[in-house]
């Protein structure tokens, strides 16, 4: 064995307790604890993962996305985000990868707004950490590197009311508090509120709806899901809530279109009944709008 590096836990029983118990080593319950984060609301896949016919192509999870997104300063593709130390995140220490995930910020300057730190604000030190040991945890996938095809300017965060710095782990043990948390990580207002001047204008439209997607099932566009009777989702049950978040199921019983069906069946559906249970009470608090 060689004297230098860490000792390996494979060594004596000392050595190992004491490199055991010092070193930062994720357990099992950490990163189940990030893959809930990732799959059931944060949906990192959505963008960091390529796809084949049935779906994400989990063989080649987090090696970068498929979809490029462009505007007037940038030209960006989803990074490749597994651990491969070339040419994903697997050189990056967790300081680095805390500031590309709740601050924006990349190696090489400021991320383009596409990837949402904005919305993983609220992260708990905790989860926060849980999301890394997560990603360490995928397999290394090499893969041409995606550098930014241009990128300029200076973005400005929007993230939601309340939500704009990381969350107290007991916070979240009051029921609204934790559905704010779930919306903002699951990223519903920023498409369920209207844009202006592209920024979400969280102020006077909270829910009201107005983002439009352009897709294979034509001119979507996000509903009103303030607790207004009639323009909203006020009279709606709780059951019948709960059924269009994980299920993509309209009240009427039809099936939502992309981009919230891809969502809901593929993310929304694995949440916990205590997060969507927390979900459903804090939309209930949104002010009526019309
Ligand atoms: C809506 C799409 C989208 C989602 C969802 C998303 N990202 Fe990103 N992310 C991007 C894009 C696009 C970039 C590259 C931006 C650029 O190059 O300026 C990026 C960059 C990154 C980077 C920096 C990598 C590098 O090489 O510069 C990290 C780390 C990252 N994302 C992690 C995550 C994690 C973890 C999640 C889920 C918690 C996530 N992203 C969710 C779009 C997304
Ligand atoms: C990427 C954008 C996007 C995100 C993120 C998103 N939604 Fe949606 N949502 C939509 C769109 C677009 C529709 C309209 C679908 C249609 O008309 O077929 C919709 C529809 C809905 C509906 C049905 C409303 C109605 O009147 O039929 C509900 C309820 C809903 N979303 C709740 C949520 C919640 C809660 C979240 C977060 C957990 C969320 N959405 C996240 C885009 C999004």
């Amino acid at each position: 064995m060689s004297a230098k590096g860490p000792p390996s836990c494979l060594a004596t029983p000392i050595a190992l307790l004491t490199f055991c118990l010092i070193s930062p080593i994720a357990d099992a319950g950490e990163i189940e604890r990030g893959r809930y984060l990732v799959e059931a609301l944060a949906a990192c896949d959505n963008c960091h993962t390529p796809r084949g016919v049935a779906g994400y192509d989990l063989s080649n999870r987090f090696s970068g996305g498929a979809q490029t997104f462009s505007d007037k300063s940038y030209v960006v593709r989803g990074s490749n985000i597994s651990p491969d130390r070339d040419t994903g995140v697997g050189a990056w220490t967790d300081e680095e990868l805390r500031a590309a995930i709740v601050d924006g910020i990349g190696r090489n300057g400021r991320l383009a707004p596409v990837m949402p730190s904005e919305s993983y604000k609220p992260l708990t030190a905790r989860d926060l950490d849980a999301i890394i040991a997560f990603l360490r945890s995928a397999t290394p996938i090499r893969a041409p590197l995606l550098a930014p095809q241009q990128r300029s300017g200076e973005w400005t965060p929007h993230p939601m009311p309340g939500a704009s710095a990381a969350f107290d782990e007991a916070s979240l043990a009051d029921k609204n508090t934790r559905g704010l948390y779930v919306a903002s990580l699951a990223r519903c207002m920023s498409c369920h509120s209207e844009e202006i001047d592209g920024a979400p204008d969280y102020q006077n439209c909270l829910g009201a709806g107005g983002k439009t997607f352009r897709n294979a099932a034509g001119v979507v566009v996000a509903s009103n899901i303030t607790s207004h009777p009639v323009k909203g989702v006020g009279a709606w049950s709780d059951d019948e809530l709960k059924r269009a978040i994980t299920q993509g199921v309209a009240r009427d019983g039809a099936p939502l279109r992309p981009p919230m069906s891809t969502l809901s069946k593929t993310h929304f559906s694995k949440m916990s009944p205590d997060d969507l249970d927390a979900l459903v009470a804090w939309i209930r608090t949104i002010p009526p709008k019309e």
